[in-house]
């Protein structure tokens, strides 16, 4: 009755618990780590440049991920309206990646290039005035506030250390990419890039 005694022994029958789990999570883990698939970058796809980093950055500082995500799933009804489904090389910059899980508004994944930069900025002032039924906010005070050069700097070498290759010139260049840039014009930027690389392939 070795089954009864190892039940009757928490102490055993954690080990054994953390034991089966852990094969579990290595299989699951461990190929995804070797994978280049999932850890080398798409061709295409590279670091955020300056002024795209800062969007990036507004993007997640006003919790647009609360209702949109930018993750395309790989099936008909997706690919169909939003573009080819999303790849792990297409995200290896992204830290943390918005991948999002809520859809109040639409998948932004392959936003880039479907408007033109003028409706973005109309559409991020006041959403209403071209789709007059959104419940999308509003975010008037982007284009009041610029971006800041030394923080953008900064994140860049901040990056760079954790391994994103970064030029020197792209570091020693990125105040003067961001320099009388607002905040809208550093969001659009990155909204128009969205998901490009993979749209033009
Ligand atoms: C409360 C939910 C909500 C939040 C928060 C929100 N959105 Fe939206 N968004 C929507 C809805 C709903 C739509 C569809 C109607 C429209 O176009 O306004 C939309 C549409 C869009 C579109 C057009 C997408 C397309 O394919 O037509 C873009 C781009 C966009 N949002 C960007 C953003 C950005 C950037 C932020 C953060 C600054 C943001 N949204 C925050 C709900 C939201």
């Amino acid at each position: 009755m070795s089954h009864e005694k190892i039940e009757k022994n928490i102490t055993v029958m954690s080990v054994l618990i953390v034991a089966v789990i852990s094969i579990g999570g290595l299989i699951e883990i461990l190929p995804l780590m070797a994978s280049s698939a999932a850890t080398e970058p798409m061709e295409g796809i590279e670091p955020y440049p300056a002024l795209q980093l800062a969007g990036r950055d507004i993007y997640v500082r006003e919790g647009c991920y609360g209702c949109h995500s930018q993750q395309i799933r790989p099936f008909r009804s997706e690919t169909e309206r939003y573009g080819p489904y999303s790849v792990a090389g297409e995200f290896v910059y992204d830290r943390p990646f918005q991948f999002g899980s809520k859809r109040t508004g639409p998948d932004l994944a392959r936003v880039g290039g479907r408007y033109s930069d003028d409706w973005h900025r109309i559409h991020l002032l006041k959403p209403q005035d071209l789709v007059p039924d959104s419940n999308m906010p509003a975010y008037p005070w982007l284009a009041e506030a610029e971006v800041d050069g030394d923080l953008i700097t900064r994140k860049l070498r901040a990056l760079k250390m954790l391994g994103d290759p970064y030029t020197d010139e792209q570091i020693a260049g990125a105040a003067a990419a961001v320099a009388g840039q607002s905040e809208l014009d550093a969001l659009v930027a990155y909204l128009q890039n969205l998901g490009t690389a993979r749209s033009a392939r």
